[in-house]
């Protein structure tokens, strides 16, 4: 039994197996053949928000011809009444055949981990931890553009200290040498040192010049609910913002991703450039998450 915590579990060979094996998945999501999870339970339980990766991981496990049991929201649990994190994974890896969790305290899964007799997938893990399925489809779909084996140049916007799909998808492209990794973002915002690596490219305001040399531009969002001093996410939260006449000084053949939900980092106009590909990356997540699923369930 194998949990999936970080993406430091990922190794090239590794990676280069499961993106094979998701594309396969992605020619046929909705096929009669896909439906190799009869009878398996997943368990989705979100300590925190979420849109995308609770309901895909939902429909993938639907999708894969199996079942889900869902907490959406701790408030409507028994966390509420007190219940420890150990004791609810007790209780739920008796449930279910493999459980994806989301906590508000980084750190918190691998408490969960250590109690749960099934698989432990991390739907994102506190304020500065890591995102590695979300940043699994994120190379996915970098992948379906770009080769990673010649020289592929990556930027990543917005806020590097709380955004955890950026502490997941930085050490998953650094397997791939020809990858060159640069992190905007405001000083109070840098990327923590230990997501760091040599080679990196540090950087506080955004130009014309990065722009243009940019094959795939990641941006995030100023993640607000981070935030102790107010004042300071205000100073901070319209510090990137991407029109469309931006984005059309960038590559024709350049991507824009973001692993959403934006609030105002990138303009609804841009959403008609063919660099815009945040919503098929989102889409990516159904056959990324069935391709994990059936990897820890032993089905692939
Ligand atoms: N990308 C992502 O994690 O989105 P949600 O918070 O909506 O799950």
């Amino acid at each position: 039994m194998q949990h999936i915590l970080s993406a430091a579990q990922f190794d090239r060979e590794r990676l280069e197996k499961f993106l094979a094996a998701a594309s396969r998945m992605a020619e046929c999501v909705k096929c009669d053949g896909a439906r190799i999870a009869d009878g398996k339970v997943l368990a989705t339980f979100f300590y925190e928000p979420s849109t995308r990766t609770r309901l895909s991981f939902e429909t993938a496990m639907l999708r894969l011809g199996g079942h889900v049991i869902s907490v959406p929201d701790k408030s409507v649990s028994s966390v509420k009444k007190g219940e420890s994190v150990e004791d609810t994974v007790r209780v739920l890896s008796g449930f279910a055949d493999v459980i994806a969790m989301r906590s508000d305290t980084t750190g918190f899964l691998e408490r969960a981990a250590a109690v749960s007799t099934v698989p432990i997938i991390n739907a994102g893990d506190g304020g500065d931890g890591e995102h590695p399925t979300q940043s699994l489809l994120d190379l996915f779909t970098i992948s379906r553009y770009f080769s990673l084996e010649t020289p592929l140049r990556v930027t990543f916007v917005g806020d590097m200290k709380y955004g955890r799909t950026v502490h997941s998808l930085a050490p998953l492209l650094r397997n791939f040498p020809e990858v060159q990794l640069r992190f905007v973002s405001p000083k109070e915002l840098a990327l923590p040192k230990k997501y760091q690596a040599d080679g990196d490219e540090h950087l506080t305001e955004i130009s014309e010049n990065i722009l243009k040399n940019t094959d795939v531009l990641y941006v995030t969002r100023i993640q607000e609910e981070r935030f102790a001093d107010r004042a300071q996410y205000e100073k901070l939260k319209n510090k990137f913002h991407f029109t469309a006449e931006k984005i059309k000084i960038m590559p024709k053949n350049s991507i824009l991703l973001h692993p959403l939900p934006r609030v105002g980092e990138i303009d609804p106009a841009v959403d008609a450039l063919p660099q815009a590909t945040y919503f098929e990356q989102a889409h990516n997540g159904v056959p990324v998450r069935m391709t994990l699923i059936a990897q820890l369930l032993d089905l692939l």
